[in-house]
């Protein structure tokens, strides 16, 4: 009772920013999850005055995949949506539809695992008016970078080495909320800002020691060589291979580097979920859609899949845009 206490205090925090009156708000949930989880979600919005729903899916086997039909129905109409399922769905058509009805979208994607999901959100609790304000002048500051900058390189203590062009795209900034129509926040906690790559311009090595969206953290860092654009090898133990299969089963465009992402979050500690790539000083590199809606109904990524994963590297690592160092072991420099 105590936990669940906690959670709704969390998700106090999340939704009192995003929630306007007479809102409604429609909770997707999927069924690997503690119902207790959404159970706290939606007594928060309650609270706060909303009309609150809870629609629950049968998990999808990744990042990317879309929802069924019952669950855009769920959503139609709602004013805000909380996609809070095992894997996120903000790359999906449910997503699109909702945004380009005017509404609004955060994703909380739910860690697996007893008890892991009412504790991330309890964790939530931390992030008062004062700390969003904070974050998002930080994140909309980096996304500016990114958005003005032509070139990306990635180096990192344990190997890394990967350039990509960003030139001509504009990065998205997420600071946890939806402050405008047609808006997504992707995804709680906050905040990180990200840039579509051109799709065939990565060429390197990138050495992956932190969280792999949905599929978790590996014990050995991976090793993955990218040449014009796309992954052309990955090594690093049974975790690589897990990685190598899903980018296989999935479809051709799947290995494309599409993402490049900045965590912006001094508050946020390292869990071993997606909160992980928030983390102020960490980068995080993505494969997969970076088409609309994954970043917002006005992104200009150009890739469809139907598979998005981040690669998560952890704060030994220094960023330069056009040859300036903006992030540098740990710490946001600008
Ligand atoms: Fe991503």
């Amino acid at each position: 009772m105590n936990n669940f206490i906690q959670a709704m205090a969390g998700a106090m925090c999340v939704l009192r920013p995003n929630l306007r009156r007479a809102d409604s708000l429609a909770i997707i949930g999927s069924t690997d999850i503690d119902d207790g989880f959404y159970a706290a979600l939606a007594a928060g919005g309650q609270a706060l005055g909303a009309e609150t729903t809870i629609g629950l899916m049968t998990p999808r086997l990744a990042f990317g995949r879309g929802a069924p039909d019952a669950i855009n129905r769920h959503v139609m109409g709602a004013g805000v949506v909380v996609a809070a399922p095992s894997t996120s769905i903000s790359h999906s058509e449910t997503c699109l539809t909702h945004l380009k009805a005017g509404g609004r979208w955060l994703s909380i994607p739910a860690p697996k695992g007893a008890g892991r999901a009412m504790d991330m959100l309890a964790n939530f609790a931390i992030y008062d008016e004062q700390r969003l304000k904070e974050l998002k002048e930080i994140t909309l500051r980096y996304a500016e970078l990114l958005t003005d900058a032509n070139t990306a390189v990635v180096t990192s203590e344990r190997g890394t080495e990967l350039t990509l062009s960003i030139t001509g795209r504009r990065a998205c900034a997420y600071y946890g909320i939806a402050e405008k129509e047609s808006e997504m926040q992707g995804s709680w906690p906050p905040s990180e800002t990200h840039i579509a790559a051109i799709e065939d311009s990565a060429e390197g090595v990138l050495v992956v020691d932190g969280y792999v969206t949905g599929v978790g953290t590996s014990d050995m860092p991976v090793k993955i060589t990218v040449r014009q654009g796309r992954i052309t090898s990955i090594e690093g133990g049974m975790f690589a291979k897990r990685v190598e299969k899903l980018i296989e089963d999935s479809d051709s465009n799947a290995n494309v580097i599409c993402e490049l992402g900045i965590g912006t979050n001094r508050f946020q500690k390292e869990e071993g979920n997606n909160g992980d790539k928030k983390i102020a000083g960490t980068a995080h590199v993505g494969v997969g859609i970076n088409a609309a809606p994954s970043f917002g109904i006005h992104y200009d990524g150009k890739n469809r899949s139907n598979l998005h994963l981040d690669f998560v590297l952890k704060p030994s690592l220094a960023l330069e845009l056009d040859g300036r160092r903006v992030v540098g072991f740990g710490r946001l420099l600008v």
